[in-house]
């Protein structure tokens, strides 16, 4: 008999087929009526595949009381009420590591493309305005100049080494500080003050929600860029669209909102922001990677077995 387990929504192709191969699968998200699905597979269900924002709490993991495993496909996993797994003795797993690179050349993309306008230095030739008007406005270089990563973990590093590459000076902040060459600040605001283009990597949830908030930005200052890879709710976004539309910092780089795939149509019309629909580890070679890390953590629980990535 396969194990059970529930789908919270439609994931990579590949990994799909695999999951649907070796375990049987019951997809939440086709389902018309949510509690009665719930209540159909309570007995029986003994494992949650996680795709995406869908909260997870202990509500849910109360409607399925043999559940043993939450395996998210992510290494974020601010959406499962980590607290609720942990008193109901439910493991948690993720997806880390394998995303590294893909994460680090987006936030890489959005430095540049931030800081240098390579995207809207596109949209002028396309316009037709590069022989009408003449050269694009000159813009601001990126070596040089100091980056302040907040939340210097493994994504992170990552991002440091590219960042160094192209000339940019590191500093970070954390919780705690790391035996690392780069500069430690004590706290976000000083930062951000010390910084240029700050970095946002940190992960979600409660204890970082709206950590980028007025004072953050205040020290960012008019010269300075903020570019978010990690999730929307660390930034508190409707003071961030009014600093962008007021100028208060001179631009930033955005792959992660507060309520996505909703973003809030003021920030279509922002020049001085580059957007992108949460890309970070969005290639053909990393989701596969990502499911199979996923799908061998339930593979090895219901085997017996020590799942490769526990967060709880
Ligand atoms: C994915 C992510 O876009 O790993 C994460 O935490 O945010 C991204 O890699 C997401 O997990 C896809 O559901």
């Amino acid at each position: 008999m396969k194990p059970e387990i529930i789908l919270t929504a439609q994931g990579h192709a590949g990994t799909m087929a695999t999951l649907q191969s070796e375990f049987a699968c019951h997809k939440l998200f086709e389902a018309p009526d949510r509690s009665a699905f719930l209540n159909q597979h309570a007995p029986t269900v003994r494992g949650l595949a996680t795709f995406g924002p869908m909260p997870v709490d202990g509500k849910l993991m109360d409607a399925l009381p043999k559940l043993e495993i939450i395996a998210n496909f992510g290494v974020g996993v601010d959406a499962i009420n980590l607290e609720d797994a942990r008193k109901r003795k439910i493991i948690v797993t993720n997806t880390p590591n394998v995303l590294n690179d893909c994460v680090a050349d987006t936030a890489l993309a959005l430095i540049l493309n931030t800081v240098r306008r390579f995207p809207q230095a596109e949209a002028y030739l396309r316009a037709g305005n590069w022989a009408s008007r003449g050269p694009y406005p000159l813009t601001t270089s990126v070596g040089g100049k100091t980056l302040g990563i907040l939340g210097l973990g493994r994504i992170g590093e990552a991002i440091a080494s590219r960042a160094a590459a192209c000339g940019m000076k590191i500093r970070y902040h954390n919780r705690s500080k790391k035996d690392v060459p780069y500069p430690y600040d004590p706290d976000p605001v000083t930062l951000a003050r010390n910084s240029d283009v700050l970095m946002v990597v940190t992960p979600g949830g409660p204890e970082t929600s709206r950590l980028i908030n007025s004072k953050v930005l205040d020290a960012l200052g008019p010269q300075g860029y903020l570019v978010n890879i990690a999730r929307g709710s660390i930034v508190d976004e409707p003071v961030l669209l009014r600093y962008l539309q007021e100028k208060k910092i001179a631009g930033a780089g955005l792959d992660v909102f507060a309520d996505e795939p909703r973003v809030p149509r003021e920030f279509f019309a922002l020049e001085n922001a580059v957007l992108f629909p949460h890309v970070g580890s969005a290639t053909v070679e990393t989701r596969k990677a990502m499911g199979e890390l996923q799908i061998e953590n339930l593979r090895r629980h219901f085997a017996g077995k020590p799942v490769v990535a526990r967060v709880v």
